[in-house]
């Protein structure tokens, strides 16, 4: 049986700040297939990071997808910004936003893959009714804000149930939509989640805390891919 593709988004979250550019190149070199980009806002969760300048100024040091992982509310005001900074795929909090259907299609109508992120409470019901605006569903294995939390274990069989609800809309003709995995993804746990249907992994502290000396970033990309199944 051949291997499903797999899909690494290291989150820069954990990467060095004063030295962005050659992070996100790096990190490509590595064989990364997004660069995963938390935006927080101090008000949904209780942290704050990097906007759309921030983006735009890393645009032109990858090729691959910028992956915008929005943790804010209100959430549409900076759908077009993220989209002109150069965003690929923005996902948002279905909690953030009082129109979900609104949000999601002004991801697309911006030219951007679209997709709704499920905090580890967050009910699956939120994705009744819009599976055909979704290229991707996140779902969150930690609570958002931080890197370096540990994998919540309930996240699985949420998983198993959102793939399967995938399977099916595919199945019936619908578009296809990724399953990505956010927090506490590690080397030593990727095979079980990825056994419960996940096809693309977050990665912030397990990639940047492996240091590029001596390949360092390849190697644990390798491994997190090898791992998978
Ligand atoms: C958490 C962020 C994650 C985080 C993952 O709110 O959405 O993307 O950076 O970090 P690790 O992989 O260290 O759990
Ligand atoms: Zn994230």
């Amino acid at each position: 049986m051949s291997k499903k593709q797999i899909r690494i988004a290291p989150s820069i979250l954990s990467a060095d700040f004063a030295n962005l550019g050659a992070e996100v190149r790096a990190i490509e070199a590595a064989g990364a297939d997004f660069v995963h980009f938390d935006v927080m806002d101090n008000h949904y969760v209780p942290n704050l990071t990097i906007g759309p300048l921030v983006c735009e100024a890393i645009r032109p040091h990858v090729s691959i997808p910028i992956d915008v992982h929005l943790m804010v509310e209100p959430v549409d005001a900076l759908i077009p910004m993220f989209a002109k900074a150069g965003a690929n795929i923005i996902t948002f909090h279905p909690e953030a936003s009082k129109h979900i259907d609104r949000s999601l299609q002004l991801i697309r109508d911006n030219g951007c893959k679209a997709g709704l992120v499920l905090n580890p409470a967050t009910p699956i019901d939120y994705l009744n009714h819009v599976m055909d605006k979704l290229d991707i569903i996140l779902l969150m294995s930690v609570n958002p804000g931080f890197g370096g939390q540990s994998f919540i274990n309930s996240t699985l069989d949420k998983l198993k149930i959102v793939r399967a609800l995938i399977d099916k809309h595919e199945a019936n003709g619908g578009q296809e939509i990724l399953l990505e995995v956010d927090g506490g993804v590690k080397a030593d746990n990727i095979a079980k989640i990825s056994a419960a249907g996940a096809d693309t992994f977050v990665a912030g502290s397990a990639v940047f805390g492996a240091k590029d000396d001596d390949g360092g970033y390849k190697n644990i990309i390798s491994q997190l891919k090898n791992n998978a199944i």
